[in-house]
């Protein structure tokens, strides 16, 4: 069972910015981020163990794709697994599978981008299947937090995502915020691209968003979609960190224990051979501004995502499921976070 905390009265007026500005903030950011890029040999560790057990779990010798059910069993993680994953099946990878060597390029998420506007402070449900009846590409997610100050993997911490559906719609977010709502897309600065009013929906909606606990083994799955794409940004997943928090009667849950706030991302190319897949085709703005590719992402959220000195890749490793990229994709990715800190929520956006 959950540890329920006495929720604090939300934090008010804190001044809504993008990111880090004052000389403490930005100490705090820099200080996170060198002591993740510490953590590199046990967090590629960590992957190569996850990977191999969803290797022996879907890749290896199982002829037709488990239940959800199976795949999130209690024993995933088991320890001692052997088996050596299909190299054949490997789409792409931060490092090889069986690597356990320390590598720079090792998938360490970068910590604190901006959330964007299309959180929902009271409404994420608890919940691993956030896909709902949402059409698209089965993308199966596997999170990994390890935390900074220790290396090791940090269990028992709510793990929040959300992203835009396959033609780049949030759920439940009908109105833009009221100063953003007459913006036309912006041609250039920071802000190129991006057109917050477009990405609109009904207020009782709920697909693609949601938060489940880490396992013991510090590591939360999903079953989402790969997400579309809208005016301005690169294709990505929001994602919360929260170690404390309180669920609700209706499923959802509230937290004033903010330990992280990212952005994660998939390589260019496989978000170009899922722009031709049925409903990506159908995006209402395939034929005019198109998808915004990862180098030209507005508010330099994808930049920022590798950390200040680029050592940080908040790019999914991701292999098939199946033979086939319709058959879906299960994605990879390791945040670093410090567990005894506790934000304002200062890269609000
Ligand atoms: C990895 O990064 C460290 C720290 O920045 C650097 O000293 C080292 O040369 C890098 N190694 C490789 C192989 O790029
Ligand atoms: C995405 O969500 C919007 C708003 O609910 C909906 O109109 C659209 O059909 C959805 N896209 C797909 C591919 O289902
Ligand atoms: C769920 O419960 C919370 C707490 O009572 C409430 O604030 C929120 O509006 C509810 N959400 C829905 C969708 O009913
Ligand atoms: C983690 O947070 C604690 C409490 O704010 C702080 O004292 C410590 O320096 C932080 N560690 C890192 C690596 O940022």
């Amino acid at each position: 069972m959950r540890i329920l905390l006495v929720l604090l009265p939300l934090l008010a007026g804190v001044a809504a910015h993008k990111e880090p500005k004052t000389p403490q903030e930005i100490e705090v950011q820099r200080a996170l981020q060198a002591a993740a890029y510490h953590c590199a040999p046990a967090v590629a560790e960590f992957t190569a163990a996850r990977k191999r057990s969803w290797a022996q779990k879907v890749l290896a010798g199982r002829p037709a794709l488990p239940g959800y059910e199976e795949l999130f069993a209690d024993g995933t993680y088991a320890e001692g697994i052997s088996g050596t994953p299909n190299d054949e099946q490997t789409l792409m990878s931060c490092s090889p599978v069986h690597e356990t060597r320390i590598q720079n390029n090792t998938c360490v998420l970068a910590p604190e981008v901006t959330e964007g506007p299309y959180y929902h402070t009271v409404g994420h449900p608890i919940r691993q299947n956030i896909a709902e009846l949402q059409d698209g590409l089965l993308l199966l997610l596997d999170i990994g937090v390890i935390d900074v100050e220790t290396c090791k993997p940090l269990p028992n911490v709510l793990v929040d995502i959300w992203s835009a559906n396959a033609t780049g719609h949030y759920a439940g977010h009908p109105f833009p915020s009221p100063d953003l709502a007459n913006e036309k897309p912006q041609v250039g600065g920071k802000r190129s691209g991006l057109l917050s009013a477009f990405p609109r929906s009904l207020p009782q909606q709920t697909f693609l968003r949601g938060a489940w606990p880490t396992d013991a083994n510090g590591v939360a799955q999903f079953t989402t979609i790969f997400p579309g794409y809208y005016t301005g940004r690169a294709t990505h997943v929001h994602t919360k960190v929260f170690p404390t928090w309180t669920t609700h009667p209706n499923g959802t849950f509230t937290s004033d224990a903010l330990a992280h706030v990212g952005q994660f991302f998939f390589d260019d190319e496989v978000n170009l051979r899922v722009d031709n897949m049925h409903p990506y085709t159908t995006n209402p703005i395939r034929d005019s501004y198109g998808r915004t590719r990862n180098w030209r992402d507005s508010l330099n959220i994808f930049e920022d995502s590798h950390g200040p000195e680029g050592k940080y890749n908040p790019v999914f490793k991701l292999d098939l499921l199946g033979g086939v990229i319709s058959q879906g994709l299960v994605g990879y990715i390791t945040m670093g976070v410090n567990a005894s800190a506790r934000y304002d929520n200062f890269w609000k956006g």
